[in-house]
């Protein structure tokens, strides 16, 4: 066991904890957050995505003791109360099915936007590869990704009917 300190959405967690334990089990059950999912568990299906520095990285296959900066889960998108876009746009484009894999969707298509804020639609099908959906909600999930590119562009959000509100 080893003392860890994670800094996640804001906050600071210090825990006695086994160093090699998956961030996706220390985030669920001692953090106690609850967007990062699991799914597969090797890797492969991006449910458990969480921002770390930036980066959309997969909590599953990261031991705890590896990790470096601030951790940023679904719930730590919005601020004082108000939906990032991302988040709006996915509302507004009734994206979820299930909703098991849309942690994911959503962690990834932030970092897409953060690095590329006006993505083709072949962008998008590029920096989404990885989130995979049993549902298939990639149209909606790509509808989305452009709905919440125009907000971003605009700096608020966009109505139900595509224009700015
Ligand atoms: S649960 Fe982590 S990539 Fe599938
Ligand atoms: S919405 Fe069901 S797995 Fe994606």
């Amino acid at each position: 066991m080893s003392i860890i300190t994670l800094k996640v959405n804001g906050g600071t967690h210090t825990l006695d904890i086994d160093p090699s334990t998956p961030l996706l089990y220390i985030l669920r059950n001692d953090v106690g957050v609850q967007g990062p999912h699991f799914g597969c568990g090797l890797g492969q299906c991006g449910a458990c995505t969480v921002i770390i520095n930036g980066a959309a990285v997969r909590s599953c296959i990261t031991p705890c003791s590896a990790v470096r900066g601030e951790i940023t889960t679904l719930e730590g998108l919005a601020k004082d109360g108000t939906l990032h876009p991302v988040q709006r746009a996915w509302i507004e484009e009734q994206v979820p099915q299930c909703g098991f894999c849309q942690n994911g969707q959503i962690m990834n298509a932030k970092v897409l936007l953060d690095r590329n804020p006006n993505p083709t639609d072949a962008q998008i099908r590029e920096g989404m590869a990885g989130a995979l959906c049993r549902c298939m909600t990639y149209y909606r999930v790509q509808a989305a990704i452009k709905r919440a590119a125009v907000s971003l562009a605009a700096g608020g959000p966009v109505s139900d009917k595509g224009g700015l509100a």
